[in-house]
């Protein structure tokens, strides 16, 4: 009898784990649920025509300055809030078709962005999070290679909305594509962190000190939307420095 072959899945719970040259040439999953993942879906979904991530505030105006300004925005967060100078802060409720459609968006936030460009030499770059999770799965599955999912965490710790979602990636590769995964420990650790919080994800959200930071700052209702399983069913893949919609 044929040996079932067996996939590689290692999970990175922050992105002080991981260097470029560590994920060069991997299949890799950036999760950022609060809220970077979640916006860069909501954006793209909505029609913005690239997202281009940058590591620094410094890098965004850089960059800015070669691009044409109608067509540009800039987007992102300090401490949550918008920065200073720029179009729009990182609330998903903010990207709206009317604001976005047909715009590239230059995009520096806290964590999200700076895990998503540690992985620009990967092989495959795709940005998950509860809202297209089962999306996401499907192409991880498609590929049917070894991958590793990078938590862009809080401030370089583990957060607990991003490993929660990672376990839920890997629970559904596992149990709806029927793959055959070998996992590392953070990998086995976040599956079960999924199955405790499988039926309260929003409660969870809540109750993580993001989700209680960014309710103090008035963004309590971007929680429900980071929290809204498959309902933006899309895959944000990189390419060179650019996030798009997978065609
Ligand atoms: C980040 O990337 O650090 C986050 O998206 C922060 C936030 O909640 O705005």
């Amino acid at each position: 009898m044929a040996a079932v072959s067996k996939i590689n899945a290692e999970v990175f719970f922050s992105p002080v784990q991981v260097d470029e040259l560590l994920l060069r040439d991997k299949n890799v999953v950036v999760i950022d649920i609060l809220r970077a993942s979640t916006t860069i879906a909501v954006a793209l979904n909505n029609g913005a025509r690239e997202i281009i991530p940058v590591p620094s505030i410094e890098s965004a105006v850089k960059i800015s300055g070669s691009l044409f300004g109608e067509v540009t925005l800039r987007g992102g967060e300090r401490h949550g809030k918008i920065i200073e100078g720029f179009n729009l802060g990182n609330s998903p409720a903010e990207y709206t078709e009317e604001i976005v459609k047909g715009k590239s968006i230059i995009y520096c936030t806290t964590n999200g962005s700076l895990a998503i460009t540690k992985g620009r030499h990967a092989k495959n770059l795709v940005v998950g999070s509860f809202v297209n999770v089962t999306k996401v799965a499907e192409f991880i599955n498609q590929l049917s290679e070894d991958f590793s999912v990078l938590c862009a965490g809080q401030l370089n710790n583990f957060c607990v909305e991003d490993t929660v979602c990672a376990g839920m990636l890997l629970y559904k590769i596992q149990e709806l594509f029927k793959k055959n995964l070998s996992m590392d420990d953070s990998a086995s650790a976040s599956i079960s962190l999924y199955k405790v919080y499988n039926k309260t994800i929003l409660k969870m959200i809540q109750q993580s000190s993001h989700g209680k930071y960014l309710s103090d700052i008035g963004f309590g209702d971007d929680l429900k939307i980071c929290a809204n399983v498959d309902s933006i069913p899309v895959v944000p893949v990189l390419s060179g420095n650019l996030i798009t919609l997978k065609k």
